[in-house]
């Protein structure tokens, strides 16, 4: 079977720098998190598999369609949000949805059921009759999102999605997005959420410097960066140091016989890395060669 989302040798530069250095990627489904740090390329990649912008070279495919010369075809099976559906400021949150249900062909009683329901999901009732263009920001989003749902899409692009909401709206996106995986949607994020990509994603990729440095679920990520390492914790529950633990048996005991006696009163504990660790870790220069071995 073919991936629902297929990316080969994908290249974009900018003024002569790869921005995206050759991304071949294959996304079977359910939830996709593309992490990465500022300016790494994750919106360039979003943009051009949900067909606003056409790469330099290379090729992505959703469902075998292909982003540059099936392009309309694409756009009827994704959900995108802030771009093309864009929201009319003029207009309020209920005319917006209402309109872009007829713009895909929902009659008209059915456009406005589907706009009320949308706006109950995104808890948008309150505001629904008020113009988009005096919405708070996390409001708008909650529009763009909810526009972005009119149709259920068959693959859902999501850039950042929760920048900006407050934790209680954020909580709700991401029961929305699992329950659109639940129900078959395949969800490509970006997120700068680390905690946002360990709840929801399937399967996590980091981008950088151009290229895919590391793919996996969160536990072979985290995986990569090392087993548990024994952290000492002041009073106030803050790790104080990491201790160096000779891996030899006793070792933890030879490492306590070291403390400085200032620390002989603190706590040891076992932590396993978590997907911040291996993020900060993978994404480092230096480390990056020793992390990802056959990856890099
Ligand atoms: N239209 C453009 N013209 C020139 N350079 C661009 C353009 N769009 C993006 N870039 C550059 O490409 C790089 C990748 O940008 P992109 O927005 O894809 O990164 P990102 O991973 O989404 O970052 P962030 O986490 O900040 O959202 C950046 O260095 C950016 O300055
Ligand atoms: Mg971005």
């Amino acid at each position: 079977m073919n991936p629902t989302i297929e990316i080969t040798d994908l290249r974009q530069s900018y003024g002569g720098r790869p921005v995206l250095d050759g991304i071949t990627l294959g996304i079977e489904g359910g939830v996709f998190a593309l992490l990465g740090p500022n300016g790494a390329g994750k919106t360039t990649l979003v943009s051009i598999l949900s067909t606003l912008l056409r790469p330099d070279s290379g090729s992505a495919r959703i469902l075998g369609h292909d982003v540059v010369r099936e392009a309309a075809t694409v756009r009827r099976l994704i959900g995108t949000t802030g771009q093309y559906a864009s929201i009319d400021e003029a207009l309020t949150g209920r005319e917006n949805l209402v309109m872009i249900a007829r713009l895909l062909g929902l009659g008209a009683r059915r456009a406005k059921q589907r706009a009320d329901e949308l706006l109950g999901s995104f808890e948008l009732e309150d505001a629904a009759d008020r113009r988009v263009g005096g919405y708070s920001g996390g409001m708008r989003r909650r529009v763009d999102l909810a526009a972005s749902l009119v149709l259920p899409p068959a693959v859902l692009f999501l850039d950042e999605p929760t920048t900006g909401l407050d934790p209680a709206s954020r909580s709700r996106l991401w029961a929305d997005v699992a329950q659109l995986a639940a129900d078959g949607c395949c969800v490509f994020m970006t997120t700068q959420m680390l905690d946002e990509a360990e709840a929801l994603a399937d399967r996590v990729a980091i981008l950088q410097d151009g290229a895919i440095v590391a793919d996996g679920t969160v536990a072979e990520l985290t995986g990569l960066v090392g087993e548990e390492t024994a952290v000492l914790v002041g009073r106030d529950g803050e790790a104080v140091r990491t201790l160096d633990v000779p891996s030899s048996a006793g070792g933890l005991a030879a490492a306590l016989a070291g403390l400085d006696p200032a620390e002989r009163g603190l706590r040891v504990e076992l932590r396993r890395p978590t997907l911040d660790d291996a993020f900060i870790a993978l994404t480092r220069r230096d480390h990056r060669l020793d992390l990802t071995g056959a990856a890099a």
